[in-house]
Formats: structure tokens, C-alpha cells, sequence
């Protein structure tokens, strides 16, 4: 919700609710002040029926025994009570004849002294029609009481407590009536109502400063909000930024990768053609051995990183007979034993030329053991069985198969089933039985009983 809106409405609630509630505390206070000032009246009544002799009281029937002392001993406590109460306006005594009422105390002095063309004071069997009901209620019944509302006479306007007034013998005789003006009455509202405005203005200014904390909470509230979004929305951006640089690098770390890959391959195969065209008589040699070793690999199921690192190895299985001198490497005849010895230093002389390349590590099983045999008998460790890294236990199959199928300048290449039949006879000796069966059957579903190569 927008801050000026819900500042507008907390405001105007808090006022709504205030007002109610002021309201109807002064309605609550008027009722209580109403109900006490009708209480005082009807005691001041009661006190004023006890000073007045009701025996006596009989007596007095026409307006000339206002004169006598016994009217004015009759009125003399009531002039003290209206004195002492000075709230009250008259305090007099009413009998009632014939259903109609009529005055007899009344220690007001005569006269017109407020000017409004009234005698103030009542005399003896002055009549009085405009009784309020409450007044002839008590002359009727004997029960005291009070005026629920103000009443207007010839005197003005009142509120009155009328009290009984009793002979010695009980009898009702009359009441005692005090009045109180009514302008007297609303004087007493008078602080309830300042109360009231008070209250009012109170009521204001709360709403008013609830709708300011409102308004700047809920305002606050929304630049946090915003602020929050504003930051989350920066790291999202900086989040998705970091993830394209990631995959860009990752883009580029790969295609590096690639193009390593492709660069270690193109000098390996360089290597490779540089042996031979040192050794011409096992001219593609490398390339064969290299594509049979790769279909033996996928014949076992090897993944694309163990068939690359198999062909890096096939590739350069001979490699070390770059340290062979020509005399050895190229003789046409039958080596001799000192000869041989140092024609079987190639798998070491690969190491130490491969060792150094980190990257070629892993390919380095192939030329440093694939002259090693099933049986223990090879070199140049004399490793045996399954201590022979399955890469070269693989490739002694090809790279005997490759020979054997080639023509040579002493021999000619055997035929396939020769060949078959020859490594068949050296499972379990020269090579590992298990891969001499794969292998057979790889090199099975060959059909052509010629040589590969010239
Ligand atoms: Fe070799
Ligand atoms: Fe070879």
C-alpha cells in the first residue's frame, strides 16, 4: 500500500475511534453528573422538609399572613438552606387542592429584581399550573424525588428536588420544592464538554502523529524493499556475469585443451613417420598397429580418453629405436647377440626420451613394456602375467600380428590363418589368454587373406 494511503487511513481510523470513544465518555460523565445533580436536589429537598414545621405549615391558607411572624419563622430555615446552597435557586413548599397546586413558603424576597416582569417570589395560594409532573407526583404519592429534564415556568427554566412533607401524624400535607436554574445545570456540563473538546483535539493530534509514523514507517519500509530488490537484482546480475565467465573460460580452457590435444597428436605422429623413414622396411607399420590397437581398445570398451591414450602409445611403441644406431637398426641380416642386446634397450630408450613429457605419461605403458611376454620371459623388466599394464598386453598381440602379416626382404607376410594359428599357440606364454581371444576374434572378422602391406 502507497505510504500517503495508509498513513490517510490509520489517521482516520485512530480519529473514528477516538471520537467514538470520546463520545461516549461524555455521554457516560453527562449521565453521571445529570444522575448526581438530581441526587443533590432530592437531598437538598429532604433536608429542607426537615426544617419546616408541616404542622404549623397548615396554618398558612391566604397571602396576608405573609406578614405574621409565624410566616416569617416558617420561612426563616428556608432562607438559611437557600443561602447555604448556593446552586439552588428557590426553595419553597407546594400543597395541592382540587388536583391544581399552589404555593405557601417561599423566602425569596418579592420584587422584580432580574426585570423580566415577574414577581420572584410566590406567595400563599398562589396557584401554580405549570407544576412539572415530577412535583405532582410527589404531592400525589409522598415519594421524593427530581425533574428527569429541565422545565421551563414564569421563573424560568429549572431542574427541581421535591421532597414530602409529613404532619405529626404522618400525613402528607405538602412537598419542599428547591430549583435549580438551568443555566446553573449547564454551567455544571460545562467542564465535560471542555473535557470533550479536549479530547477531541487529543484524538486529533494522536491521529495525526500515528498517520506521520505511518507514513514515514510504510515510506522507509518501501525504500528498504526497493533497496533489497535493487541488491538482489545486482547479485543475480553479478551471479549470471560469473557464470558466463565461468563458461566462457570453461569454452576456452576446453577448446585449448582441444587444440593441445590435436598439437601433442600432430608431433607424436610426426615422431612416428620420423622412425620411419630411418626404418623403411616397417613403413606403415605405426598407422596399422595404431588402428588395430584402437578397434581392441573398443572391442574392451574403452572410454575416449583411455582410446586417445592408446593410440598416443601405439603411435609411439618404437619410438626408442631412434637411439639405435643405423648400423643395428638397419642391418639387412641376422643381428647378432651384442647386437640384439642393444636392439632391446628401445623400451628403455623410449622412456628416457618420453619420461620428461608430463603429458605423455600415461601413454608411456606401451613403449616401455610391450616386448614384455604372459610368461615372465620378455623385456626389458621380465614382468609377467597381469604385472603387465593391460595397453601393452594388448599391443604385443597387434604389433606381432602386424609383423607376421607384413612382408619382410627374408620372408614373406604369413597368411591370416597362419598367423591365427601362431598366436593362438602363444597364448598363455607370449600373450595374455584372455585378450588373445578378443583379439582373435577382432582380427577375425578380417576376409582378406592378403598381406596389409607391401
Ligand atoms: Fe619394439
Ligand atoms: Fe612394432
Amino acid at each position: 500500500m502507497a505510504p500517503a494511503k495508509a498513513a490517510l487511513l490509520a489517521g482516520v481510523v485512530l480519529l473514528l475511534a477516538s471520537c467514538v470513544s470520546s463520545v461516549a465518555l461524555y455521554c457516560s460523565a453527562q449521565r453521571a453528573a445529570f444522575d448526581g445533580m438530581r441526587a443533590e436536589l432530592s437531598r437538598t429537598a429532604a433536608m429542607a422538609a426537615t426544617v419546616v414545621d408541616a404542622d404549623a405549615h397548615k396554618q398558612f391558607v391566604s397571602p396576608e399572613q405573609e406578614a405574621s411572624p409565624e410566616y416569617r419563622r416558617a420561612i426563616a430555615p428556608l432562607a438559611r438552606i437557600l443561602t447555604a446552597s448556593g446552586d439552588m435557586k428557590f426553595v419553597y413548599t407546594c400543597v395541592l387542592r382540587q388536583d391544581k397546586v399552589y404555593f405557601i413558603l417561599d423566602p425569596t424576597p418579592a420584587g422584580d429584581s432580574n426585570g423580566d416582569g415577574v414577581d420572584d417570589k410566590s406567595h400563599i395560594m398562589d396557584a401554580y399550573p405549570e407544576a412539572p409532573q415530577s412535583m405532582i407526583e410527589t404531592l400525589r404519592t409522598g415519594i421524593g424525588g427530581s425533574d428527569s429534564k429541565v422545565y421551563p415556568d414564569r421563573w424560568g427554566s429549572f431542574m427541581s428536588g421535591y421532597a414530602p412533607l409529613r404532619d405529626s401524624q404522618g400525613s402528607l400535607v405538602g412537598i419542599v420544592g428547591v430549583d435549580m436554574n438551568a443555566t446553573q445545570y449547564l454551567k455544571h456540563l460545562e467542564h465535560l464538554q471542555r473535557a470533550l473538546w479536549v479530547g477531541f483535539v487529543m484524538a486529533l493530534l494522536m491521529s495525526l502523529g500515528a498517520a506521520i509514523c505511518v507514513y514515514s514507517y510504510q515510506r522507509n519500509a518501501q525504500a528498504a524493499s526497493a533497496e533489497r530488490l535493487a541488491s538482489a537484482e545486482a547479485l543475480r546480475r553479478a551471479h549470471e556475469e560469473l557464470r558466463q565467465t565461468n563458461n566462457d573460460l570453461e569454452e576456452r580452457v576446453h577448446l585449448r585443451t582441444a587444440e593441445l590435444l590435436v598439437a601433442y597428436n600432430a608431433t607424436i605422429e610426426g615422431w612416428s613417420r620420423a622412425l620411419e623413414m630411418r626404418d623403411h622396411e616397417t613403413e606403415g607399420h605405426c598407422r596399422r598397429v595404431t588402428d588395430l590397437a584402437l578397434r581392441m581398445g573398443e572391442a574392451l570398451g574403452m572410454n575416449d580418453d583411455e582410446l586417445n591414450t592408446l593410440r598416443q602409445g601405439a603411435l609411439l611403441h618404437d619410438i626408442g629405436k631412434m637411439g639405435i644406431p643405423d648400423e643395428i637398426l638397419l642391418k639387412p641380416g641376422a643381428l647378432t647377440e651384442s647386437e640384439w642386446a642393444i636392439m632391446r634397450l628401445h623400451p628403455e630408450y623410449a622412456v628416457q626420451m618420453l619420461q620428461p613429457i608430463e603429458f605423455l605419461e600415461p601413454a608411456l605403458d606401451i613403449p616401455r613394456y610391450h616386448h614384455e611376454k604372459w610368461d615372465g620371459t620378455g623385456y626389458p623388466c621380465g614382468l609377467s602375467g597381469e604385472e603387465i599394464p593391460r595397453a601393452a598386453r594388448l599391443f604385443a598381440l597387434v604389433d606381432v600380428w602386424d609383423a607376421l602379416r607384413s612382408d619382410r626382404p627374408y620372408r614373406r607376410a604369413w597368411s591370416h590363418d597362419r598367423v591365427c594359428e601362431h598366436i593362438r599357440g602363444l597364448a598363455g606364454s607370449h600373450f595374455d589368454p584372455a585378450l588373445t581371444e578378443i583379439f582373435l576374434d577382432v582380427v577375425g572378422e578380417e576376409q582378406t587373406d592378403l598381406p596389409l602391406a607391401a
